[in-house]
This record gives C-alpha cells, sequence and structure tokens, in this order.
C-alpha cells in the first residue's frame, strides 16, 4: 500500500492551478444518466472517485471516451443495467447518485445501500423518503435499494430536514424528468449542488431557486446531451492556501471562483492572512506575520464547510493561543486528532468540539490517513513538522486531491510516495 512521506521544508512559493471540483464532477457524471444524447464534460479532475464513477456507469452500458485534451464523452442512449453493485458502493458512497436519475428516466434501480463511514453514520432516509413522496415503491432486500415506479414520478413537496447535499442532488435527478412541479425546501446550497443543476438547465430542465434553499422543478419528458464544464475545487483551492498560512508563505491558487470560498478567506484573514482577488485567482501572503487563533463552527454553505474543517485545525495547532473547532455535520470527524496529537499537536475533544491550545513546533512521525480531508491535514502538519511524516493509506488523498505530489512539488515542497 501507497505511503506519502512529507519532509519539513520551511516556505512554500508560487502558484498552483486548481482542479475541477469533485463533488460537483460526480452528481454531473450521474446524471449524464438522464440525457438521450452524448455529453462531454471538461474540468473533471483525475481522482480514484472518477474513475469509480466511470467504471458504475460503464457496468450500466453507458459507453464512455476520452479526447486528447481529456474531455469525457458520455453516451447514455442506451442503459442496459440499472443497477449500482455493492462492490463498487462500498469504495464510494456517491455511487447512491444514481439512484435518483435511473428512477426518473427508466422507472426502475436497484441501488447497493450505503453503509457507514469513517466519518460518520450517513443515513440516506431523506433520499429514499423524497423519491417515495414522489410516487416510487421503495424497499431495501438483501441491502439494496430496490425502487420502482408506475410510469413518470410524480412531482411532490419535499422537506428536507437536515440540510443533504447529495440528497438534493438526488432528489433534483429524480424531479426533472417527473410529471408537474417538485418543490425542494430547506436544499442545499453548495455550489456544487447549483452547478449541478446548471447542467441539468442546459440540457433541457426547468429548476428555479439556484442558489436558494428553495428548489422549484418543473418537470419535462426528455433531457439532451450538452457540452459543459465543472467548477473549480473550492476545498482543494482552500487546503492549498491552508498550506501557505501554516508554512508562512505567500501562494496563489488560479481557476477559481473566490465567491465560492467567501467564508473560509474571511476566516484566513481572521488568521492574519493578507488575501487578494481576481475573477479567477486568489493569493494568500503570510509572510513575516504569525498564526492567530480562529474559532470555527462548521455548518451548511454558505456557512464553513465541514470539508476545511481539519485543515484549519492544523492552522489553529500552530497559532499563538487558544481556540475550539466545532464540527455539526457528521459525528465522527476528528479522527485526524489523535494522529495530530501524536505529532505534538496540544488538542482535547469532547462531544462535538475540539479544544486547541497552539503549540511551537510538531514533530514528524508515522500517521494513518482516515479520511480525504484528515488526510489532507496530516500531509499540512508534516510541510511544517520538524523531521519527517510518513502517512499511511493514502489511498484516501488519491480519492479527493488531484496529482497532489506534483503540485506540492511545483510549490517547493518536499513530498514523495514510496510503495511497500
Ligand atoms: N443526512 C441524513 N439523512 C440523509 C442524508 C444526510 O440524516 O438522508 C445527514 C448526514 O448524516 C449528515 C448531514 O445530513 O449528518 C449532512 O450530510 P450530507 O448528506 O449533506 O453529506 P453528503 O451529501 O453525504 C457531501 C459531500 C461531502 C461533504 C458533505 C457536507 C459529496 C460526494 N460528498 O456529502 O464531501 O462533507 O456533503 O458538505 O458531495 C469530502 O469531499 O471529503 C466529503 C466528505
Amino acid at each position: 500500500m501507497d505511503k506519502l512521506v512529507v519532509d519539513c521544508q520551511g516556505r512554500l512559493s508560487g502558484s498552483v492551478e486548481i482542479s475541477g471540483a469533485k463533488n460537483a464532477a460526480l452528481p454531473i457524471l450521474m446524471g449524464c444518466l438522464l440525457a438521450e444524447t452524448p455529453v462531454r464534460l471538461s474540468n473533471v479532475p483525475h481522482l480514484m472517485d472518477v474513475t469509480t464513477t466511470i467504471q458504475l456507469l460503464a457496468s450500466m452500458g453507458v459507453e464512455i471516451q476520452f479526447d486528447e485534451h481529456l474531455t469525457i464523452e458520455i453516451d447514455a442512449s442506451q442503459v442496459k443495467e440499472k443497477e449500482a453493485p455493492y462492490e463498487l458502493v462500498k469504495t464510494m458512497r456517491a455511487s447512491i447518485l444514481v439512484l435518483g436519475p435511473l428512477l426518473g428516466r427508466f422507472g426502475e434501480a436497484r441501488v447497493s445501500l450505503p453503509g457507514g463511514c469513517a466519518i460518520g453514520s450517513r443515513p440516506v432516509n431523506i433520499h429514499i423518503e423524497g423519491m417515495e413522496k414522489m410516487g416510487a415503491e421503495i424497499v431495501v432486500e438483501e441491502g439494496y435499494i430496490v425502487a420502482k415506479s408506475n410510469g413518470r414520478l410524480r412531482g411532490a413537496e419535499i422537506v428536507m430536514d437536515p440540510v443533504t447535499v447529495t440528497g438534493t442532488e438526488n432528489l433534483l435527478m429524480a424531479a426533472v424528468l417527473a410529471e408537474g412541479t417538485t418543490i425542494l425546501r430547506n436544499a442545499a446550497r453548495e455550489p456544487e449542488v447549483t452547478d449541478l443543476a446548471e447542467f441539468l438547465n442546459e440540457m433541457g430542465a426547468n429548476i428555479t431557486g439556484l442558489g436558494t434553499d428553495t428548489l422549484v422543478i418543473e418537470g419535462v419528458e426528455h433531457l439532451m446531451g450538452v457540452d459543459y464544464s465543472v467548477i473549480p475545487d473550492r476545498i482543494e483551492a482552500g487546503t492549498y492556501l491552508a498550506a501557505a498560512a501554516i508554512t508562512q508563505s505567500q501562494l496563489t491558487v488560479t481557476n477559481v471562483n473566490p465567491e465560492h470560498l467567501s467564508i473560509v478567506l474571511k476566516k484566513f484573514e481572521d488568521a492574519g492572512a493578507d488575501i487578494f482577488c481576481s475573477d479567477t485567482e486568489v493569493t494568500l501572503d503570510m509572510r513575516n506575520k504569525t498564526l492567530k487563533p480562529v474559532d470555527i463552527r462548521t455548518d451548511p454553505y454558505p456557512l464553513f464547510p465541514t470539508d476545511m474543517q481539519a485543515q484549519f485545525l492544523v492552522m489553529n495547532v500552530l497559532a499563538e493561543g487558544e481556540s475550539t473547532i466545532q464540527e455539526t455535520i457528521f459525528e465522527n470527524r476528528f479522527m485526524h486528532v489523535s494522529e495530530l496529537v501524536r505529532m505534538g499537536a496540544d488538542i482535547t475533544v469532547e462531544g462535538n468540539t475540539a479544544y486547541v491550545k497552539g503549540v511551537k513546533a510538531l514533530f514528524g512521525a508515522p500517521v494513518m490517513a482516515t479520511d480525504l480531508r484528515a488526510s489532507a491535514s496530516l500531509i499540512l502538519a508534516g510541510l511544517v513538522a520538524e523531521g519527517k511524516t510518513v502517512i499511511n493509506r493514502v489511498y484516501h488523498i488519491d480519492r479527493g486531491y488531484e496529482l497532489i505530489e506534483e503540485k506540492f512539488h511545483k510549490l517547493g515542497a518536499h513530498i514523495y510516495r514510496i510503495t511497500d
């Protein structure tokens, strides 16, 4: 199994191009199942989760081709299997996102019920209840969600509680081909949800209220393929900016949408960084400055993202003073804490809150990656820890960060992969 070795290297500098957003690319790829003619997607990141999604679509009979610019053409005109098997769902929970499009277009789907994962139990009851409200008959048999509808789904009014990102996406994709009007209340407002809705509208869907917590969908009869480019990954961008903050460096992230990062950039400023934005770039300057502690509470967009919690936790570990980090989205998203403590961090977790006391230095150690963002936080800690940090189970990182070693090398970091 691969390991990443990170060596303390002082400052970083330069610029890094941000890839397309994983959490937008996945639902958009699944959304291609709704189109009767081929879709061409660009700015899709090359990640394990994207490969898994392509395998999943291919297993259904969808034809997939890549051109020399790595644009992906997805032809779902012939879908033979309406199933997401356990073998693929167990490696990627987002596979549940085929349920809405399969049911909406074909009136049937068989999708392995995702289990819990390292960061929480992550039920999908809201996805299922919403589709039942739209007229689907759903049972769970032998670990599979088996869904059927007699003809087209029917529009319905659905209130989602709590706010759910993939739940909103799945119900959106079920509703676009339903008969009549669907109203999704308390919908997730994440930019990735809006990107999916814009993609569906370009294919011929009629969704209004984009970017708000009420999405109104007038069902249409057909959707057709389009050319579409996925939005940049705000979490990847935030992770590199956090690397600059932690190493007291100046660096620029390019191919980003700074609006998607508003609250994160505000928190970087609270931590003492200078931030400069243009339409598609953000520069963070932390040279000759001391990190200040910032209190964080994770919440649905537009508030602070849970996917940036681990990275800010490492910033706080190295800040002068005390801070609290409250995680309100997932019940078990502090697994990086025990690894950071092994590197010399002073953190105590009580319930959903981490209490952090800044330390002067961290020390390299063998550590274990437990989920995607936790893994990123261990790389960040490794950039400043004295000595070598060896991160085990790096497959978590490969699920969500494209070319992470290459990108860090370009910025001057010492980070390399070893294979046992
Ligand atoms: N929830 C329910 N019932 C449901 C659905 C969700 O109770 O039917 C709960 C969850 O257990 C959780 C909360 O609602 O406590 C929010 O979960 P949500 O459904 O919004 O999360 P998700 O859609 O499974 C997506 C991202 C995550 C990101 C979260 C929150 C994708 C593929 N995944 O997950 O990304 O952390 O939204 O923003 O879009 C990551 O990229 O590292 C990652 C974990």
